[in-house]
């Protein structure tokens, strides 16, 4: 139904709708922002929102928890929803619409369409996760056609997803501007995250070694440490300190990922890690300081 409320923003289910209304505002010759996020929203999500605001002058945010994008015994099923309460928190940050579409709006019976992009999504959480990158890349092509938005802004504690849709959307020419918003973190360093609400209280008191890992091995490389040595002694320093697997812990360079071996690096570089702590898989990513300047 167009136009229910949840909350306290209008919100669409239907891909018509949510153009009607998107068309309307561009006849009025306002530009429209676009906030995809999966729900279980924090502030992370809502500094996303306040991103697109200062870019264009109404948001668009759409809550989506893609089926496409989780692998076989993730938490797809567990995902924690709560729409009513989401939808509040986008009233007060200023978002104008949600597009909350069904399952079966986005993906209808005989829906046979894959994206993928190549190269990007080999490393890192591609790698520890075959296929996410595929389902992302899936929703992530619908939702820009079909918000037809002038900008949309993705969190860059998701790294490597936010190059993989800034490939997307060159490659297949969506006219879409992608912009990046800067990762959010809670006073002692942990990256704000959904999934952050699955540690218990001892995991949460451990899991901002993450972020100091990665933060003391990124000074170790801008000061000439070979990357191979500080990344396997910060995946170290993770099993030391709890984490119960480390999928990764890698330094490459920020925009083509391509792994960087030499110290300090040559171009602008990042270190990115993800590692499991109880129930929740968690990944960070911050530059190498001076690295490529
Ligand atoms: O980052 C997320 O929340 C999701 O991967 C996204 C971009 C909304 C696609 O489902």
């Amino acid at each position: 139904m167009a136009g229910a409320m949840a909350g306290a923003i209008e919100t669409v289910r239907r891909v018509g709708d949510l153009r009607a209304r998107v068309r309307g505002w561009k006849a009025e010759g306002l530009r429209v922002g676009l906030t995809p996020t999966m729900g279980a929203l924090h502030e992370g999500h809502l500094s996303l929102v306040a991103r697109a605001l200062e870019a264009t002058d109404r948001v668009v945010a759409t809550i989506f928890v893609n089926p496409t994008q989780f692998g076989a015994g993730e938490d797809f099923s567990t995902y924690p929803r709560d729409e009513a309460r989401d939808g509040a928190l986008l009233a007060r940050a200023g978002a104008s619409l949600l597009f909350a579409p069904p399952v079966e709006e986005m993906y209808p019976p005989g829906f046979a369409t894959e994206v993928r992009v190549s190269g990007l999504t080999d490393c890192l959480c591609g790698a520890a996760r075959p296929g996410h990158f595929d389902g992302v890349a899936q929703v992530v092509t619908k939702l820009l056609n079909q918000a037809e938005a002038d900008a949309a802004v993705f969190g860059e504690k998701d790294w490597q997803q936010l190059a993989v849709i800034r490939r997307l959307a060159r490659d297949l020419d969506i006219p879409t501007e992608i912009l990046g918003a800067p990762i959010l973190r809670e006073a002692d360093g942990l990256a704000m995250s959904s999934r952050n609400r699955y540690l218990t209280a001892e995991e949460r008191a451990v899991a901002p070694a993450l972020a100091r890992a990665l933060t003391a091995a990124a000074a170790e490389i801008a000061g000439g440490r070979a990357p191979a040595e500080a990344c396997a002694d910060a995946a170290a320093a993770l099993q030391a300190a709890g984490f119960r697997a480390v999928d990764y812990v890698d330094c490459r360079e920020a925009d083509s990922l391509a792994p960087v071996q030499s110290a300090p690096p040559a171009r602008p570089a990042r270190i990115f890690g993800a590692a499991h702590l109880g129930r929740a898989r968690l990944i960070d990513n911050l530059p190498v300081p001076g690295a490529g300047r």
